[in-house]
């Protein structure tokens, strides 16, 4: 692990609680019920952040994102106090991206302005649907109307860098339907879309509860027409489920996927940290509120990643770039030799999954449809697979950042 270099480091911020839990959801989010402890949460997080700081000395953040749940719960004043907290115990870059994920459903007149005085600069809005009947199904506490009336109220308050989340292959959905949605998307003028495949996640109120989906073929469908209009109306497609107007891309997300570090502060929130003397540590904080409230900071735990999970860590997340990544960033982010994974790409490479283009691999067409398959092969110490590519990426969609998720099943949070 000789050549093991620091990459970018970022800052991931988790708000727990959600009006209402959405029945396809499985993120660590949880209804609300009574008063939000704000005051108590925004000092844990506080405490979280000194205790953690000592981690990256020295080091500049890039970019911090504040997920959910449902952080535009949290008042502009406790939004303000995390970020200078942010300020007071890490170095943040002059030019720092700070994204905060919003439901349309908690935007009340004034607030995103409140929330660029905090220091947000990027808004990441859970749109989901355009069509009333759908977001019922789907138990989404907001109406189309209010997902246009806070995208408006974006511009208003001169965040015009802002992402809109949707999903496709909803109940009875069909290909017309998925693009009026990404129509009435584009329409609103974001700068980025998230446009997620509806999975059924274990443990949630869906996967008891089936919904009737569209088929695999009616989804990929959808994903085929839905990217066309979007790279017409200018989005690029740079991940999996990310398209971008030029020099949009989600700097934040772009550090997970090139296998950045991250520390991760909140309630269930996990890091990626590159330590002195060589090697790669993942964080996790206590996964439930209360608990979290009661423990922190002393409830993070920590776990060297072994150097053989290391080829299929990194490309997990690099992978799902449709450019790929230069070569020489597996070496200098894992400390491993080519060497190591030129065995397993040359086959890949030979079956069309991945292309060696100048010094960057990348995924092909099909490679990228594949994705979860073709991810088997840097798994350590199992057979490789041999043809018959029957998995899609879908269920890789919404936990990019470690191989943790696909070990544990348990979802790591990602910024959008
Ligand atoms: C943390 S939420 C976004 C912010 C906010 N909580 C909201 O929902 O408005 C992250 C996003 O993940 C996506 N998502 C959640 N569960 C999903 C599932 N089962 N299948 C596909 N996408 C899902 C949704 O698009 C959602 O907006
Ligand atoms: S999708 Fe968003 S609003 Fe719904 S439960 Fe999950 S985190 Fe909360």
């Amino acid at each position: 692990m000789s050549r093991l270099a620091h990459p970018p480091l970022s800052l991931y911020m988790h708000f727990p609680w959600c009006v209402r839990k959405c029945p396809y959801c499985d993120f660590n989010s949880y209804t609300l019920h009574g008063e939000l402890a704000e005051e108590r949460y925004i000092e844990a997080l506080e405490r979280d952040i000194q205790s953690q700081s000592v981690e990256v000395e020295g080091r500049e953040i890039v970019s911090i994102f504040l997920g959910g749940g449902t952080p535009s719960l949290f008042s502009p004043t406790a939004i303000a106090r995390v970020l200078a907290a942010t300020g007071k115990f890490l170095r943040v870059a002059p030019d720092v991206e700070v994204t905060m994920e919003a439901n349309p459903g908690t935007i009340e007149r004034g607030r995103f302005a409140e929330y660029r005085a905090a220091g947000v600069n990027r808004v990441s809005l859970g749109a989901q649907s355009f069509n009333a009947q759908r977001l019922e199904t789907l138990g989404r506490i907001h109406s189309p109307q209010e997902t246009r009336r806070a995208a408006e109220e974006l511009h208003t308050a001169g965040i015009e860098n802002f992402n809109l989340d949707l999903m496709y292959a909803l109940p009875g959905q069909d290909v017309a339907e998925a693009l009026q949605d990404v129509e009435a998307a584009i329409a609103l003028a974001p700068t980025h879309l998230s446009h997620y495949q509806l999975t059924l996640e274990a443990g949630t109120i869906f996967a008891a509860q089936p919904p009737d989906l569209p088929g695999d073929d009616a989804a990929a469908e959808m994903l085929a027409a839905c990217g066309e209009r979007l790279a017409a109306a200018g989005f690029a497609q740079y991940e999996v489920s990310g398209y971008a107007q030029p020099g949009r891309q989600c700097r934040h997300n772009l550090n997970y996927w090139t296998f950045g570090d991250y520390l991760g502060v909140g309630a269930g929130a996990h890091g990626k940290l590159t330590c002195a003397p060589e090697t790669i540590v993942r964080t996790v904080q206590a996964r439930e509120p209360r608990r979290y409230l009661a423990a922190v900071p002393a409830a993070l735990t920590r776990n060297t990643v072994p150097r053989a999970d290391l080829p299929f860590e990194f490309m997990l997340n690099a992978l799902r770039l449709v450019d790929g990544f230069e070569i020489g960033t597996f070496v200098e982010r894992t400390g491993l030799e080519w060497e190591q994974i030129a065995t397993q790409v040359d086959t890949l490479v030979h079956r069309k999954l991945l292309i060696v283009q100048g010094t960057r691999l990348l995924p092909t067409v099909i490679g990228l449809r594949f994705l979860n398959d073709m991810l088997l092969s840097f798994i350590a110490e199992t057979p490789q697979t041999t043809g018959g590519f029957g998995l899609s990426t879908a269920g890789y969609d919404r936990f990019p950042p470690g191989a943790p998720a696909l070990y544990t099943g348990e979802k790591v949070q990602v910024g959008k």
